[in-house]
């Protein structure tokens, strides 16, 4: 058993304070400046008339790809990943392309603390947040049962967990600019959550950690769909296409089938159409059926339940409150 952590952010006391936000905004922004290697240059900033898109896991693979296509249709791009390296390269590219523009911030999905101070000092830059990809994840592989800095299976955390909490702590954001969207970027790959073992402790595989973290994604959205009725955001989840040749797809040593082009396509149709409703879930193109806990009511509650005890906050509407000790 391996505990992954990144000890770049980590903040002590409670959470949400003044101090805690701007000692966060200084850390992050700083690591801003360094990852576009401009540190003379001030970051791009949206202007009045440009979309903010957040594409969380935008460092490679599908989030790159989507990230330069917002870049190339004027929008103004959140790049986001753990690699300052390869996040400059997609800032860089996108800046250089025009006609949008793209500023990186750091944070590591497997501490809760990163999280939440990469959704404060977000909230400290932008008044705005027009769409929001979930898209940031970890593989099956290595087949291997890997624990967070905050002690939690690393799939669900990295996958579910931190996208619930940020999700929350930025929704204010994307009400703020409705009609809005959040599109959370699962998978084909799906498998019942055991609640008398999220953490798969038991007959573990990176398989099975790996699919039941992206049927909590589905499930997350079918709750924010109810909660989000009537607000003008519209939320949304699909598996993009199946094995892409991204950097996880590779890890596992499988043949890609599907090109990143592909992949894409299926989330900027999500992002895009008038005819997608709320709630819905695609596979590709075309809109399909979920794994069936996703339609469970009972297990959906639970979850959320469990979220709100593992992330310390609940929300409704872009309202948070501490919950637990
Ligand atoms: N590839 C496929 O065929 C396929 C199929 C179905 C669904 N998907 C989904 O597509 C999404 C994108 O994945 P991909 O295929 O493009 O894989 P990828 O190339 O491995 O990209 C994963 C992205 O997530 C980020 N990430 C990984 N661990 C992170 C962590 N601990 N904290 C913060 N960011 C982290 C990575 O950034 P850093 O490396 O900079 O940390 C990277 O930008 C995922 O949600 C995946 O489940 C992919």
């Amino acid at each position: 058993m391996k505990r992954f952590t990144s000890l770049l952010f980590i903040a002590d006391g409670p959470a949400f304070t003044g101090a805690f936000a701007l000692a966060a905004g200084f850390a992050l922004v700083a690591a801003s400046g360094f990852a576009s290697g401009a540190l003379a240059q001030a970051p791009a900033v949206p202007t009045p008339d440009q979309q903010v898109v957040l594409v969380t896991g935008s460092t490679s693979g599908l989030g790159r790809e989507l990230a330069m296509r917002f870049g190339a249709r004027g929008d103004h791009v959140i790049v986001h990943g753990r690699s300052e390296e390869r996040g400059a390269e997609v800032v860089d590219a996108i800046n250089a392309a025009g006609p949008g523009s793209a500023r990186f911030y750091r944070a590591d999905f497997a501490s809760l603390a990163q999280v939440r101070s990469f959704a404060e000092t977000l909230l400290a830059d932008y008044d705005r947040l027009d769409i929001l990809i979930n898209n940031a994840g970890f593989g099956s592989a290595p087949d291997e049962r890997l624990l967070t800095e905050d002690g939690h299976e690393y799939r669900f955390q990295v996958n579910y967990l931190s996208t619930f909490l940020l999700t929350h702590m930025l929704m204010q954001r994307v009400l703020d600019s409705a009609p809005s969207r959040i599109v959370n970027v699962s998978s084909g790959a799906q498998r019942p959550i055991d609640f008398d073992d999220v953490m798969i402790e038991n007959n573990f595989s990176g398989g099975r950690a790996y699919a039941q973290s992206k049927l909590a994604q589905i499930m997350f959205t079918h709750d924010l769909a109810e909660e989000l009725e009537g607000t003008g955001v519209v939320v949304g989840s699909l598996h993009p296409a199946t094995y892409m040749p991204t950097g996880m797809v590779l890890r596992l040593g499988v043949t890609p089938r599907a090109t990143i082009a592909e992949g894409a396509d299926a989330v900027m149709q999500v992002v895009d159409s008038d005819e997608f409703e709320s709630g819905q879930y695609f596979s590709g193109l075309r809109q399909a059926r979920a794994n069936a806990q996703a339609y469970d009511t009972e297990a959906r509650a639970r979850l959320k339940e469990l979220s709100e005890e593992l992330t310390g906050i609940r929300c409704r509407l872009g309202r948070c409150e501490s919950v637990g000790g």
